[in-house]
């Protein structure tokens, strides 16, 4: 049979896409009169427009004009247990009848950080904040008055957060990146100061030739060097680990302190990522999983980095840091009821469904012959709509985006849910026959392209 046009496919899913989510597309006309675009989170916003949802449970979700999806988002990564675990909503309800929050310390905060220091091998202490933009941006201060230093390397194609220390080289055009092996950098939005971007070095990612010269060249000056153990912007592309090895390696010949940013990467293992690729960061950030849904973020370390905070310390706290909902009850309840249903044998299961659906969408990728690949690891997968093996940014960027919308709104037009850049990643609460059914409707949405 003839194959369709990559174009024309996109233009039939939008037109189902359209028709089916009625519903949406109303609420989101409404929503722009009182929202920029109708938007208030550029990552979750999709074209022609977003579903507007009205409830979820388990793996399933469900929007205004009635559809229900199985949910492969889960937040962004958050929801590792899927949507309303009883445990914690449990917790949460509990929590809800003696007060949101308050202007001191619960004991449920104590819990919540020997549940993350005990689990994670790095972690001596730590501290809570609201999202992991703010665990990224106290970790570097930290780095910054620890070492006195203020230079920071960070890999190209990393997202490590919304400001202006690392909102660089992100996703930059590569007709201004410099080349591969010695990125440029390139800030990302407007309204930034240009001298974000004379602040730090960008290394290529899983290239440690070349991260390791860059280390050395700027060592100097370097703070810290910030990597994501399994990088989520590029579709989940986990770092080599002689990659981590060999910058842990490098750091600490040279003095430079290490921070993981493990925001989605903690999803790797009970221990997260430095448990997973055996490698120790000195700090590390945090954020999605350890708040049970609601709004969070954390860094932690060894204890001489962060005894900065100690405000018992003579003449007080070296570093600043404050926050008003910082540790806050609600948060802290869902947090500590989430990590604790998070066992080892949990994080195996997860682990063996991730390989499972990763291992069914590339027999259907061969058995269709389409141009794509699978990147992934753990819990953690992402559709490529590329044949080159991606490893860093440069590869990522040979993904054709067009191709991408097609399999996102197909998914979608078929009951799933995916991130609009083709990535997602597996919930306790997903049953074997949810992957199947995934793997099944991916097989659809490329064989009214590919199919005979
Ligand atoms: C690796 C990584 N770091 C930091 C962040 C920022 O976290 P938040 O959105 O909670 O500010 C994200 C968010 O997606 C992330 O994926």
């Amino acid at each position: 049979m003839a194959k369709q046009g990559i174009s024309e496919s996109v233009r039939a899913e939008r037109a189902r896409y359209v028709a089916s989510n009625a519903g949406s597309g109303a609420k989101h006309e409404e929503a722009k009169r009182w929202l920029p675009g109708g938007d208030t989170r550029n990552s979750i916003f999709w074209g022609p427009f977003p579903i507007y949802v009205s409830g979820a449970e388990g793996s399933k979700i469900v929007d205004v004009d009635g559809n229900e999806r199985v949910d492969f988002i889960n937040n962004m990564t958050t929801l590792i247990l899927g949507h309303r675990h009883p445990k914690v909503i449990e917790a949460l309800s509990e929590q809800l009848e003696r007060g949101i929050s308050y202007p001191a310390p619960t004991p449920l905060v104590i819990e919540w950080g020997e549940l993350m220091c005990e689990r994670v091998p790095s972690l001596d202490k730590v501290r809570f904040v609201n999202s992991g933009t703010e665990a990224t941006l106290n970790a570097i201060r930290a780095a910054r008055a620890y070492s006195g230093k203020t230079m920071l390397a960070k890999c190209e194609g990393a997202y490590h957060g919304n400001h202006d220390a690392v909102q660089i080289s992100v996703m930059p055009d590569t007709a201004v990146a410099g080349d591969a092996e010695t990125p440029m950098s390139v800030l990302m939005t407007d309204g930034m100061t240009p001298r974000s971007a004379d602040e730090i070095v960008i290394m290529p990612y899983n290239d440690l030739a070349n991260a390791e010269r860059i280390i050395r060249e700027n060592a100097d000056e370097l703070a810290a060097v910030i990597v994501e153990p399994i990088n989520g912007q590029c579709g989940m592309v986990p770092a080599d680990p002689e990659f981590l090895d060999g910058i842990r390696r490098v750091t600490s010949e040279l003095g430079i302190l290490l921070i993981f940013d493990e925001v989605i990467a903690f999803r790797a293992s009970r221990g997260g990522a430095q448990e997973y690729f055996g490698v120790t960061p000195d700090l590390t950030c945090f954020g999605k999983v350890i708040g049970g849904g609601l709004p969070v973020g954390a860094f932690g370390g060894r204890e001489d980095i962060m005894s900065m905070w100690d405000p018992d310390a003579e003449g007080g706290p070296r570093v600043a840091h404050a926050g008003t909902f910082n540790g806050n009850p609600m948060t802290a309840a869902a947090g500590v009821a989430t990590l604790r249903e998070l066992s080892v044998d949990v994080y195996e299961e997860l682990e063996e469904k991730g390989e499972y659906l990763r291992g069914k969408l590339r027999d259907a990728i061969a058995e269709l012959e389409a141009p794509m690949g699978v990147t992934g690891a753990a819990s953690l997968f992402g559709i490529q709509a590329t044949t080159e093996e991606v490893r860093d940014y440069r590869s990522y960027t040979t993904n054709d985006n067009e191709l991408l919308e097609m399999v996102f709104l197909g998914m979608m037009n078929e009951g799933y849910l995916l991130s609009s850049k083709c990535a997602g990643n597996v919930s306790a609460a997903h049953g074997y026959e949810e992957l199947d059914g995934f793997v099944e409707a991916f097989k659809k949405v490329l064989g009214r392209t590919w199919g005979a």
